[in-house]
């Protein structure tokens, strides 16, 4: 088992590149690369590629995460079914070793992806509050325009094979589970249906939830979720995205486990794609909750769906 630190990136196929490409330019990223065979974009960090799209028929393919060393990549390359240690010959670089999932997802464990230049982040002005004056002097002035994503911040995964699939990514990955989800109103903790999972760094703070696994009759995408500046630059880009033809799905709102402010929009193929921004930090040392599975898709404050 290692623990692995976050996710890097998620791994589509579609039939249409520049397609793809234009709905995630207007959505906030920027192509990294480009090759006969496949698209790579990035956020505003360094890190070469949040988001690669294969040509192909529409399909969702895997994902990788970031290992914390290239010695955990040796470990993981012993489990059955593993890779060795790869050089990865995409544009992004790195080494890697491949899993596949109980439902078949192509799962690479990557480290040492390519770093170029940072993006600089535009209008990032603190918030006033009540009680709390951060912005002393200098003026807002944003209008609608793409959202500026930061990173991949979580991928939501339909399980056709739950239970494999929640042992894989807790016994193999390391990851912690931050809140389960059981049927009914009963707590039952042995009748899961969903599990928040966040990536274990220790002491280190980290996001409420890097996946979440769900019990589905057939494996596929829920969702995949970026993370942009804050509040204001997730509605200036919905404003902006509100001006396009693209499908919005839901938001903006809060959601109530992991309590990120949201807002969905469909690609071209019906993938939905999330923005969210501030939400719930954890480290090794937060126990488990435990709610109704409702409460999953529950929200604090949102307009109806
Ligand atoms: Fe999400």
């Amino acid at each position: 088992m290692i623990n692995v630190q976050d996710v890097q990136y998620i791994r589509l196929r579609a039939p249409d590149l520049d397609k793809m490409e234009t709905f995630l330019s207007e959505f906030g990223m920027h192509r990294s690369a480009r090759t006969d065979k496949a698209l790579y974009m990035r956020g505003t960090d360094a890190e070469h590629t949040v988001h690669i799209t294969e040509l192909g028929e529409p399909a969702f393919l895997g994902m990788a995460f970031n290992a914390a060393s290239e010695a955990d990549l040796g470990v993981i390359s012993e489990l059955d079914g593993a890779s060795d240690v790869l050089d990865n010959d995409e544009p992004c670089g790195g080494k890697k070793v491949i899993l596949t999932d109980p439902d078949g997802l192509k799962v690479e464990i990557i480290h040492g992806i390519n770093k170029l230049e940072a993006i600089p982040v535009k209008e990032v002005t603190p918030f006033n509050s009540g009680s709390r004056r951060r912005r002393v002097g200098p003026i807002v002035r944003s209008y609608p325009r793409p959202s500026q994503i930061k990173r991949l911040g979580h991928i939501v995964l339909r399980c056709g094979d739950f239970k494999g699939c929640e042992e894989f990514y807790r016994n193999k990955l390391g990851m912690l589970v931050s809140d389960f989800l059981y049927r009914g109103e009963e707590d039952n903790p042995g009748d899961n249906a969903a599990e928040f999972l966040r990536c274990n760094r220790g002491q280190e703070y980290t996001d409420h939830h890097t996946i979440l696994v769900t019990d589905a009759d057939e494996a596929g995408l829920g969702h995949v979720a970026f993370e942009v500046e804050d509040w204001n630059d997730l509605s200036v880009g919905h404003w902006h995205m509100q001006g396009t033809d693209y499908t919005h799905n839901f938001g903006l709102g809060r959601h109530i486990l992991g309590s990120q402010l949201f807002d969905y929009w469909s690609d071209p193929w019906g993938n939905n794609h999330e923005h969210w921004t501030d939400g719930d930090l954890l480290n090794e040392d937060t126990e488990a909750g435990s709610f109704p599975l409702h409460t999953a898709r529950d929200v604090q404050w949102a307009p109806p769906r």
